[in-house]
């Protein structure tokens, strides 16, 4: 993307969502591409003979080895055409070779274009979860009918591109069947283990640090270190959190070490939301998440395939029986 690409990308986010975008940067021209220049993304645009541009994704930065996928759009009047895939395919070359190791993202559920480009472009990738009514609404032009109303859900995804690293997935035994089922059709080299030594001690207080996106309504929690006195820490973040505002709350867990098999939190309203392998330097992330509301409109939604109806259903289900057990 040049700078000259830059106002068209803006022209084309607003032909597609109006003034309504979540990525308030990418209205600006030149902010978005200062942005770029200064390592936070990179961008691919598709432009036509006309010289309009008529496609455009992004890797956001995570640090040197994870890079996040998003702001994937085709121009309505060239969809069907490949734009996207070709797009994300030279994204994806451009990671390798810059030493990005892991990828992640976001598909949306109403339809299955960009689930299906995770699942079958990035090589061992997969859905790994959802994040049930994590965004306010928005429309998509081209997608009006299949629109979900009120708050949006969205899928997790993730892609290694570099050879993931064997070891032992510690997470508590509410979670661990997600867990296999998110694997399944994965072949990561990861053993889940639920049963952490009898003798294990855990140091008295647990760091974590929360912070609340005022745009987005929803909070985050992010655990450092389990403590002895986890599900308390937990609920007084939470707590806070709710009188804050949010409306959706991520509960994130490094999964690294058997601490992580107590962190049993449903009673807390904590359901599974999603598995990231290698986020956090050599741990991976349990991601959980607590909704205001479980009621989940899926009728708009279109999953890929029966793994992923599967998932849906197991984690709508979960987040139901969290949401009844905090409020017992
Ligand atoms: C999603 C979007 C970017 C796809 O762009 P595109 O250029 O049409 O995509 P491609 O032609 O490269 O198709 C990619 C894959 O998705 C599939 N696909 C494309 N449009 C689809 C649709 N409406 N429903 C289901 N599958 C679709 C294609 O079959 C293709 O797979 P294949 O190559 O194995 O056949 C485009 O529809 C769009 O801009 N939508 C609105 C914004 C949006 O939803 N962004 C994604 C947020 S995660």
């Amino acid at each position: 993307m040049t700078a000259k690409d830059a106002a068209g990308v803006a022209a084309l986010v607003r032909r597609c969502y109006g003034d309504g975008y979540l990525h308030e940067r990418i209205y600006h021209p030149e902010l978005f591409f200062a942005d770029q220049e200064a390592g936070h993304h990179i961008s691919e645009v598709a432009v036509a003979g006309d010289g309009d541009v008529v496609g455009h994704w992004a890797f956001v930065f995570h640090g040197p080895a994870v890079a996040e996928s998003g702001m994937t759009i085709t121009d309505e009047r060239y969809r069907g055409h490949g734009v996207a895939s070709r797009m994300e395919a030279n994204l994806h070359a451009r990671l390798e070779k810059i030493g990005v190791k892991w990828m992640m993202g976001e598909p949306v559920l109403v339809h299955t274009a960009t689930q299906e480009i995770v699942v079958t472009r990035w090589e061992k990738g997969a859905i790994t979860g959802m994040r049930l009514k994590s965004i306010p609404h928005i429309d998509l032009e081209g997608f009006k009918e299949q629109t979900e109303h009120g708050r949006i859900s969205l899928a997790v995804a993730f892609g290694p591109l570099a050879t993931m690293r064997e070891h032992d997935l510690w997470v508590a035994p509410e979670y661990a069947a997600l867990v296999a089922l998110v694997m399944e059709p994965t072949d990561w080299p990861r053993t889940i283990r639920t049963e952490p030594p009898e003798d294990l001690q855990l140091p008295e207080a647990t760091v974590l640090s929360s912070s609340f996106d005022e745009q987005l309504v929803r909070a985050e929690i992010d655990v450092e270190t389990i403590g002895a006195d986890l599900s308390s820490a937990v609920a007084a973040a939470r707590d806070e959190m709710q009188v804050a505002g949010a409306r959706f709350i991520e509960l994130q867990i490094p999964t690294n070490g058997p601490a992580a098999a107590l962190a049993g939190l449903l009673d807390q309203g904590f359901s599974f939301a999603a598995f990231l392998p290698e986020m956090r330097g050599h741990a991976d992330l349990l991601l959980l998440q607590w909704l205001d509301d479980p009621n989940v409109d899926r009728s708009a939604w279109q999953l890929l395939n029966p793994h992923v109806e599967s998932l849906a259903d197991a984690i709508i289900a979960q987040a139901e029986l969290a949401f009844e057990r905090k409020n017992a």
